[in-house]
């Protein structure tokens, strides 16, 4: 690390990592319900567990991206970050109000709309936050020496995050309208803006670790963020196809969400040609690991799973089933899930000062939580086929169709299982790399 501020980012991936074990909890409290294992039914309901599944991982994502940034940008400006106890604050801020909405959606404080459950009033505690965070962030890109295309393209994607939020908090009576503006949230978030973020974490490490020239990585990285906007935008239209919304969305949802797959396709040939490309050998092999890993699982996860559903004639069977959970398993954790922690890979033996990327704990975690995530998705793959068959084929009810399918939910407890015991390890190597010091710092920067 070059600056000593830049040492917030660790505090950062801690409750980052702190979510995730908090996440993975529901996520067992789920899979065993599906198994017809639900004693635990008047503590955790279901939509209790679902929704805190799901937020928690948003949060947990977010604040790696946010730790992301403030070592990031500090280094691409050549500054120290403008006020470290300001990002303390926005820090402690966060972990505040993602403790009051899961404490909230305990006791049903929270909105029934899938991922923005955040009651709205606690939306605007959200919002304090976010424009603290990136006030700090924009203040030090725009008095450090440097504006990189690389930092210019995260601070972009953090910038449309946060303006993207605005159209959930508006109030519909029209449940269509709702549905219409949740989707600007949901889907631009994760196929558009979000796509900059992991876009611009992606090019740093790329330029860290292989030593190819900043200005052959940058270039592809306006590629990628083209592909991602003239696919993505209208690509929105999966999401209209039989929800009230004019029919003209099933020709362009189709057309469009089909070519968003060429930008995670895109991502994975860059990643892998710049990793051909270089020269260096960079001795953090673990945090090269990652990187690659995050650019392939997310052509898979997001590109080939989600084309998997995204044709009107597909969609209209597999609408809402375990099909969607299936690709949303395996896009979330190939792109963002791993490009988190790819940075943090990549950033704690600059921040602490320490090695452990020798050691093979970090090759364990990376390939039993890949493993195990892949026969996680593959487990709901077959319950979500065998579920749009009997229950929008066959017509069985469904209650009916959630008993026949309970086996593939014991497969999936063991996958999820192989994936906890990756997960717990690297974040074991994250324990053992201590606190962050001031000795870490180093000229060359890397
Ligand atoms: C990293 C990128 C992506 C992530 C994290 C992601 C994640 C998700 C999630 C969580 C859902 C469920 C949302 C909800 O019901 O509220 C979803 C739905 C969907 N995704 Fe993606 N996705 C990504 C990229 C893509 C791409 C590139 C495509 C198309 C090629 C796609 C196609 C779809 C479709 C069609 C649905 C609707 C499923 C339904 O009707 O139930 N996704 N995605
Ligand atoms: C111990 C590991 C995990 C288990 C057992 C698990 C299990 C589940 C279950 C049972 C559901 C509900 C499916 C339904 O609606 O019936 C779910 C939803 C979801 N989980 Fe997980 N999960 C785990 C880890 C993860 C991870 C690591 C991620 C992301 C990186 C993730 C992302 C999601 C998403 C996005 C949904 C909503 C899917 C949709 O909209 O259909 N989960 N999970
Ligand atoms: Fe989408």
């Amino acid at each position: 690390m070059k600056y000593k501020s830049q040492k917030v980012a660790y505090w950062f991936f801690a409750l980052s990592m702190l979510l995730l074990v908090l996440q993975l909890f529901y996520g067992f409290i789920m899979g065993f319900a599906h198994m017809g294992f639900d004693g635990w039914h008047n503590i955790f309901p279901f939509n209790t567990a679902r929704a805190v599944h799901t937020n928690l991982l948003v949060v947990w994502l977010l604040s790696g991206f946010m730790g992301a940034a403030y070592y990031i940008i500090p280094e691409e400006a050549e500054t120290e970050l403008v006020s470290v106890k300001l990002a303390y604050l926005q820090l402690i801020s966060l972990a505040v109000v993602g403790v009051i909405a899961v404490v909230g959606y305990h006791f049903n404080y929270w909105e029934g709309r899938k991922f923005l459950e955040i009651p709205r009033p606690l939306d605007w505690l959200v919002v304090v936050n976010v424009l603290l965070f990136l006030g700090l962030i924009l203040v030090t890109l725009f008095k450090g020496k440097k504006r990189t295309t690389t930092s210019l393209v995260l601070t972009m994607g953090l910038f449309f995050a946060a303006l993207l939020y605005l159209p959930g908090m508006i109030w519909f009576d029209s449940q269509t309208m709702d549905s219409f503006f949740r989707w600007w949230v949901v889907h631009l978030w994760v196929e558009g803006v979000w796509e900059l973020i992991l876009g611009g974490i992606l090019a740093f490490l790329l330029i860290k670790i292989t030593g190819v020239d900043r200005e052959v990585i940058e270039k592809w990285l306006y590629v990628i963020v083209g592909l991602t906007f003239i696919s993505g935008i209208l690509g929105t239209g999966h999401h209209y196809y039989y929800i009230g919304t004019p029919k003209y969305w099933l020709i362009i949802g189709g057309i469009f969400s089909a070519l968003e797959p060429l930008a995670f396709l895109g991502m994975a040939l860059f990643a892998i040609a710049m990793y051909r490309k270089g020269e260096k050998k960079h001795p953090n092999a673990i945090a090269l690991k990652w990187t690659l890993g995050t650019a392939i699982v997310s052509f898979l996860g997001a590109g080939v799973l989600g084309l998997a559903h995204t044709l009107p004639q597909v969609n209209m069977y597999t609408h809402g089933t375990l099909v969607t959970a299936m690709h949303g398993h395996l896009a979330f954790w190939g792109a963002y899930g791993m490009i988190v922690l790819a940075i943090i890979s990549y950033t704690m033996p600059n921040l602490t000062g320490r090695n452990l990327y020798k050691k093979s704990s970090g090759i364990w975690a990376f390939w039993l939580s890949n493993l195990g995530m892949i026969g996680m998705t593959s487990s709901f793959a077959a319950a979500g086929v065998a579920q749009v068959y009997l229950e929008r084929i066959m017509g069985l009810d469904f209650g009916e169709v959630q008993k026949e399918i309970q086996v593939h939910f014991f497969v999936l407890i063991l996958c999820a299982s192989l994936f906890t015991v990756g997960v717990c390890i690297f974040i074991y190597d994250f324990i053992r790399y201590g606190r962050p010091t001031d000795e870490a710092l180093i000229a060359s920067g890397d």
